[in-house]
């Protein structure tokens, strides 16, 4: 069944770096439902040859190794492109009519993406409402929704009842690209299709668990948007919170789009809250030096590019075990990892008494240099019983197999499918918000915690070290191998 991809903002960098690049490798695969289309609208005034060719440059550029022109220009002839101002209904009117045209099929199916800037997703909603482009009863009409999903609790929930005026909740797929990692979604597999994790996945086994994006680079030209965001509303509502909700979930009955958002949301219900001195204990944050440089910021932003949280799940299989969450820009290399430490031995039978056994973990290295390493104790050979930390490693390249698919090429498929398992449900959003909000406010207050500075090219603020000390646990900060 041929259907359409619908992307507002078509001459953003997203567009033409990542959707169209992603939408071009599922055609290479032989995934792209045949005849499908895409039909770019944005305000400039482009001829489908001048927005092809654009496309084209980039995609050769991000598209992987399988590009040709064979290809391209074979995917090409189903690529179109359509004037038009969110602002103005005539022009969806124009769409509307446009689509008919290049449609065959009159019960065409339709994505309609949002690649705009946020705040004029409530209007491209309505607009599209008022045009009639919503109404579903010929052919699926879905929307997908890039973040920020919102700028808080207030305003997510402002958005999402607006977005339910015109779509229903199973029309809406709000993207989160970290859900799209083939490494995130193997997070399902390693603990759901195994049975040898499951049993000591929780408070009796697990010490704590460390979840840490961090990245090398710095803001760059963004600031505009990035100082008036900082790293928890850019990060941590988002990212950082989808990866714990999938490492601390139960399992769910059967992998379903429902069942597994109903499951994710439950992590988020057991978050504890916190209270007074919380937000100063359990709580850093941290700007990296040159930061009051970069373009565009404010010479006395107080805006953080590093945070740790420290989370507590209040239920059953998690209780006392904290959630380290870690993320910041210019640090030491780029890495999304989550380490789940396991607890000590009862009793230490080798080695020095006072060396305490950290090796009981397990990292899923997200990204780069994808896998999964265990590590644990061994003897050291042709010793009296010493003990050292070995390593047994799985690496998704060298276990060979498909290249790792980029993330927006599964979410759209995903989308196209119906299938939402993979995309945030209005409840998971507001509730991340809801942990987030208190959080900025407090660092707003005169109670606020210090805005530590740090170096580029470090993991962060030196503070960082001693405060996790005091918990009386490390940071692992290792980075991944590239092979
Ligand atoms: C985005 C943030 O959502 O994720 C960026 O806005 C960040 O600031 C990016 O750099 C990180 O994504 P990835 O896939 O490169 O880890």
């Amino acid at each position: 069944m041929a259907d359409t991809i619908v992307i507002f903002g078509a001459s953003g960098d997203l567009t033409s770096r990542k959707l169209v690049p992603a939408l071009f490798r599922l055609f290479v695969k032989g995934r792209w439902p045949e005849g499908s289309r895409i039909v770019g609208v944005s305000r400039s005034e482009f001829k489908h040859e001048e927005w092809r060719d654009s496309l084209r440059t980039m995609t050769e550029k991000f598209g992987g190794e399988h590009f040709t022109a064979e290809a391209w220009d074979k995917f090409a002839e189903n690529i179109f492109y359509q004037a038009g101002d969110i602002k103005n209904q005539d022009d969806f009117k124009a769409l509307a009519e446009f689509l008919k045209t290049v449609e065959s099929d009159a019960s065409a199916g339709r994505v309609y993406y949002l690649s705009t800037m946020p705040q004029l997703y409530e209007e491209a909603i309505q607009q599209l409402g008022k045009a009639g482009l919503a109404d579903d009863t010929n052919g699926y009409r879905r929307v997908i929704i890039e973040k920020p999903f919102g700028t808080d609790l207030a305003t997510a929930q402002a958005l999402n009842c607006s977005i339910h005026s015109v779509f229903r909740e199973d029309q809406i797929y709000r993207i989160d690209h970290y859900l799209g990692k083939e490494t995130v979604q193997n997070i399902f597999a390693l603990r759901f299709a195994n049975s040898i994790f499951e049993p000591i996945w929780n408070r009796n086994y697990v010490d704590h668990v460390q979840i840490t994006v961090a990245e090398e680079v710095v803001i760059g030209r963004r600031a505009g948007y990035y100082d008036t965001s900082g790293i928890l509303r850019d990060m941590f509502q988002n990212h950082l919170l989808q990866l714990m909700m999938i490492t601390a979930m139960e399992p769910p009955a059967r992998y379903d789009a429902a069942l597994v958002r109903d499951e994710k949301v439950k992590v988020l219900h057991s978050v504890r809250k916190m209270l007074g001195s919380d937000f100063a204990n359990n709580t850093m944050r941290g700007q990296y030096e040159g930061y009051l440089r970069e373009e565009g910021v404010p010479k006395n932003s107080q805006t953080e590019t590093f945070a740790v949280l420290k989370l507590y799940c209040d239920n059953w299989r998690w209780k006392g075990v904290p959630f380290f969450l870690r993320s910041g820009k210019g640090m030491s290399c780029r890495t999304t990892q989550i380490v789940v430490q396991f607890k000590n031995v009862p009793h230490i039978l080798f080695g020095e008494k006072t060396r305490t056994p950290v090796g009981n973990r397990l990292v899923i290295q997200v990204q780069p240099a994808e896998g999964i390493q265990l590590h644990f104790e061994t003897k050291v050979p042709d010793s009296e019983m010493k003990t050292r930390t070995s390593t047994m490693d799985f690496s998704f390249q060298q276990a060979g197999g498909a290249e790792l698919p980029d993330a927006y090429q599964r979410l759209l498929l995903d989308a196209m499918n119906g299938d939402a398992s993979l995309f945030a449900r209005s409840d998971e959003v507001e509730l991340a918000w809801g942990i987030i909000d208190p959080i900025i406010a407090a660092w707003k207050s005169p109670a606020a915690p210090s805005l530590f500075p740090y170096p580029t090219g470090l993991w962060g603020p030196s503070e960082a070290t001693p405060w996790m000390a005091e918990q009386h646990r490390e940071w692992f900060d290792v980075c991944p191998v590239l092979r």
